[in-house]
């Protein structure tokens, strides 16, 4: 294409310093550095691109072996129609079940919260309910074990109920259905199993395989059920992991701030993140300088199924965005910038095609 003789390439192949022959395969930054020597521009072809898209996604994602994984807490989320219940319920669940609230802890919103019940852990995610899901779910991205589906009992199923509901099973995520408020004398928790069961959750007693528990934000009760519910259908998910690994995890929600820069919250789903690691996370690269728990507690590890803030990113990341911890700094930075070109092609491309149309519409 270049109309150069093969000759002439060898010759500048050898000046450059790689002993090269005529049936010999050079790679794409050495034929385009020799190109450039010609006067010529090299482009990469979009199905190569592609190609070392998967390349780099498959070293990203790599599996674990069977015997590498060990048991992995349960992450929660609480769904459910606008003032049923859900954030109430989170803090009676907090207030119940917070006991260590680290004195002296930095002060840092972590929109997660981790509860120990008996000997076990729970991660709730604080996100309200659908918007997480639905940011997520956009992505690809699965976070939530289990979904606690909050309906008032004054008020039975309503739009968003069922759009829980959908959000939940399309994800293929257990539900756990809290009929809240029943404090109330109007409460009537039998009409709600009726409403549930008309959106195919059966509840258990009524011979379905839904777990229906009773509870009042309000007045504190039920919460433990609740909770012990929740261990058990997180048992029999039969929840693991590998904690000898790079870390991969998903970012819930992520802010600039003033004095720290971009803030990501991030929930660890596999290995351990640590202090100084190198991370990619969408078009965002960088080095955990420092890393932050849900009790404001500055701490060094976090390993699968543990939310944390992390500082040190080169730009905020988006919500559902996967984080991936890689061998340097460097590499981090060309996935990041690899990943910024792709945007910036397809945004010239769609640019480039409008104006065509706008041409031929003029012709
Ligand atoms: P959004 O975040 O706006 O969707 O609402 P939410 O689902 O988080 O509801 P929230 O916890 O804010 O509660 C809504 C209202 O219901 C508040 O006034 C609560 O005090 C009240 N409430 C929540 N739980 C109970 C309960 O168990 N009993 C009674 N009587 N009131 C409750
Ligand atoms: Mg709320």
């Amino acid at each position: 294409k270049m109309s150069v003789n093969s000759n002439q390439v060898i010759t500048k192949l050898i000046s450059l310093g790689v002993m090269a022959n005529i049936n010999q395969e050079i790679d794409h930054d050495t034929a385009s550095i020799i190109a450039e020597e010609f006067g010529f521009i090299v482009v990469k072809h979009e199905d190569e691109v592609a190609s070392e898209e998967t390349n780099e996604q498959e070293m990203l994602d790599f599996e674990d072996k069977e015997e590498d994984l060990i048991e992995r807490s349960p992450v929660v989320t609480v769904m459910g129609h606008v003032d049923h219940g859900k954030t109430s319920l989170l803090d009676a669940i907090r207030e119940t079940k917070v006991t260590e609230r680290e004195a002296g802890g930095i002060t840092q919103h972590v929109g997660a919260s981790t509860v120990k019940v008996n000997d076990k852990r729970i991660v709730f995610l604080d996100t309200p309910g659908h918007e997480a899901f639905t940011a997520m779910r956009a992505r690809g991205a699965q976070v939530t074990d289990v979904a606690i589906l909050v309906v008032a009992a004054d008020d039975g199923v309503m739009p968003q109920t069922i759009e829980a509901i959908n959000h939940a099973k399309a994800a293929n995520v257990p539900i756990i259905v809290a009929i809240n408020k029943i404090d109330k004398p109007e409460a009537n928790p039998d009409r709600i199993k009726q409403e549930i069961t008309e959106h195919g959750l059966v509840p258990e007693d009524w011979g379905g395989d839904t777990i229906c528990v009773p509870v009042s934000a309000l007045k504190k009760q039920g919460i433990d059920e609740l909770l012990e519910m929740i261990l058990l259908v997180a048992e029999m998910e039969e929840l693991k992991a590998n904690p000898n690994r790079r870390a991969k995890g998903t970012i819930i929600e992520a802010e600039l701030d003033k004095g720290k820069g971009p803030v990501a919250t991030v929930i660890v789903q596999k290995g351990t993140l640590k202090v100084g690691d190198a991370v990619v996370t969408g078009t965002a690269h960088g080095k955990v300088r420092a890393m932050i728990d849900d009790k404001g507690k500055r701490i060094k590890e976090a390993g699968p199924s543990t939310p944390v803030a992390i500082l040190g990113l080169s730009e905020v990341p988006d919500a559902g965005e996967h984080l991936y911890v890689v061998e340097s700094d460097k590499k981090a930075r060309e996935i990041a910038e690899n990943r910024k070109e792709k945007i910036r092609m397809e945004q010239l491309k769609t640019t480039q095609k409008v104006s065509l149309d706008d041409l031929f519409e003029q012709i």
